[in-house]
């Protein structure tokens, strides 16, 4: 076999990276005052006051870290009130709260698939549940996007005894709509249960953002189960699942990246608190992020979209750079998604909407956006 040293090695790779227009590098929103389009902070609440002072009398009262895991002597008094207060707002009768909404996906299907059961999980499912899948023994079918023939079929032709369907809510790099109706249908058919990930819809879609779930009245039924995270609209850090106190249960004794990870930060646990608080008084929020995303998508030409996410396809990795950089240079921060994190091996451009741009910088937006499209 031919040497290859490891700095050799990470040099080659670094170098077919280039080679291909794919290298990712990390990005700074320190500094320049871009109108960002590219964050995940859909509704403002990151940097709101209240929910600084929120996570800041958090830590006062309980300290700068929970010290422990949940198991050991990390649960405090916060993540409790978190935990009901989450459960109330999304309409399930529990919750159990994670240091991130990753952590939350891998606990829930790891914890949940057995080598008795088959998981059927939508081919542009987020990498953390992917990764979840890896961490059980379970059997795992893809099925096409959004294909809810397939994942009949596959439940119905299944040999395991369970099966649990993977799915997100609206998706991340799309931008669209799980028919959630649809699929929680099958599953009731199927005996399986379903896995929502409510990422990108709490916040913003449902009644007052409640979820997709929610708007579907599908929160609260005993086959579905949902995960989320604190890290979008509730602009905190940290996850959750949501689901029957047995599943709560369940997790508490066997979900590995629960039992071995230290508590929730109680800053973090204070934040998404306050935030749920904003959200509770405002619940027009979630209404205006998809009001503002419909302003955005026409100006890319592109359909409005479920909630918050847009979706723009572009010729390659390359072009997709550009437009980034073109929309940076007129002080428009937008994202871009290209392979591998993009499951079509399609390249885009990933906008974002948010409640509390103005009309004034939607409209400064929107012309910069033409411009970036124009030029594709
Ligand atoms: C669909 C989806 N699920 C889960 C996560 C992970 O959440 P967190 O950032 O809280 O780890 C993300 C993104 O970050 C996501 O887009």
């Amino acid at each position: 076999m031919k040497e290859c040293s490891f700095p050799a090695w990470l040099a080659a790779q670094a170098a077919d990276r280039a080679d291909r227009g794919l290298t990712r590098r990390l990005v700074d929103s320190d500094g320049e005052p871009l109108l960002d389009l590219a964050g995940n902070d859909y509704l403002g609440l990151a940097r709101d006051p209240r929910v600084v002072a929120g996570a800041v009398e958090a830590a006062q009262t309980h300290g700068a870290g929970a010290g422990a895991s949940r198991l050991v002597s990390g649960t405090l008094s916060i993540h409790t009130e978190l935990e009901r207060e989450m459960a109330a707002f999304t309409g399930f009768p529990s919750a159990l709260a994670f240091s991130t909404g990753y952590h939350a996906n891998l606990s829930v299907v790891q914890a949940l698939a057995d080598p008795d059961t088959l998981i059927v999980s939508d081919a542009h499912i987020h990498a953390s549940m992917i990764d979840a899948c890896r961490l059980t023994r379970a059997t795992v079918t893809v099925t096409p996007h959004n294909d809810v023939a397939a994942v009949a079929r596959a439940l119905t032709d299944r040999s395991q005894r369970r099966a649990l369907v993977l799915t997100e809510t609206i998706y991340s790099v799309l931008g669209d709509a799980a028919p959630v109706a649809e699929l929680a249908e099958v599953v009731a058919a199927s005996d399986a249960v379903l896995i929502a990930d409510e990422a990108h819809a709490l916040g913003v879609a449902g009644p007052g953002g409640r979820g997709l779930l929610a708007a579907h009245g599908l929160a609260g039924r005993p086959d579905v189960v949902a995960t989320g995270t604190l890290s979008k609209s509730f602009g905190s850090q940290g996850g959750l699942v949501l689901g029957l106190p047995a599943v709560r249960e369940h997790l508490v004794n066997r979900a590995r990246p629960f039992i071995y990870d230290t508590g929730l930060a109680p800053a973090a646990a204070g934040a998404a608190l306050a935030a749920l608080q904003v959200l509770k008084a405002a619940p027009e929020l979630a209404d205006r992020v998809r009001r503002n995303a419909a302003i955005l998508a026409d100006a890319v030409g592109v359909a409005a979209p479920a909630g918050a996410v847009l979706s723009v396809p572009m010729p390659g990795p390359r072009e997709a750079l550009a437009g980034v950089a073109t929309a940076a240079g007129y002080g428009l921060r937008i994202g871009c998604f290209r392979p591998p994190s993009t499951p079509d091996g399609v390249s885009r451009l990933r906008l974002t909407a948010h409640a509390h741009h103005s009309d004034e910088e939607l409209a400064l937006a929107a012309k910069i956006l033409r411009l970036v499209v124009a030029g594709r």
